[in-house]
């Protein structure tokens, strides 16, 4: 039997929903032209911005990006370190960098400023979800899933220890030992 026991937080039905809005609200703000790239930030985003995609109905390419701030552990150092920059070129198109969650805000904020020296139309942010509560710097998420208290959220991209990403939900770690 497994120590960790993820419970439902967010079920798939809800967070399939919410993609739907958030890609009809999208396609709407992006409707009048420009060329739309989305970069996620792996690998948490895989999984959301593979929906998120689909569900757009305006034309759009996708990028992605890695970066490294945890180390080995699962407090945030706030030193955020660029490990493959996107592969195309981002200048002149609108930006959307997609993220599986915004914890401490550290990640988002330096990757804001980094694509922004590359000199595209416009950057914005989607996040499936936030913890509130955990933010250390003021970030602007343009689209938003959900907020969750500073809980350790796993599935629909999200690890512990690089399992359970592919749940289809997320759940809650919760130690059956206490
Ligand atoms: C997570 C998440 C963000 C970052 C957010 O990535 O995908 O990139 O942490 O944290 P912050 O707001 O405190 O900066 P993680 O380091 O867990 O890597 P992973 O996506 O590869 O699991």
């Amino acid at each position: 039997m497994s120590e960790l026991t993820p419970e439902v937080l967010i079920s798939e039905e809800q967070i399939q929903s919410r993609v739907l809005a958030l890609a009809e609200d999208i396609s709407a703000d992006y409707a009048d032209g420009g060329e739309l790239v989305m970069i996620g930030v792996l690998k948490g985003s895989f999984i959301f911005l593979a929906d998120l995609s689909r569900r757009l109905s305006i034309p759009r390419t996708i990028e992605f990006i890695a970066v490294s701030s945890y180390g080995n552990g699962s407090v945030s150092s706030g030193a955020v370190r660029l490990v493959m920059d996107v592969r195309g070129n981002i200048e002149g198109k609108h930006v959307l960098i997609v993220e599986d969650i915004v914890d401490t805000g550290h990640t988002l904020k330096y990757l804001i400023g980094m694509l922004k020296s590359h000199r595209p139309a416009s950057v914005r942010t989607a996040a499936l979800v936030r913890k509130a509560e955990s933010a250390e710097v003021d970030v602007t998420i343009d689209y938003l899933g959900f907020d969750i208290g500073d809980e350790w959220v796993v599935g629909y991209g999200l690890d512990f220890a690089e399992q359970n990403r592919t749940l289809p939900y997320i759940g809650v770690i919760k130690p059956t030992d206490g």
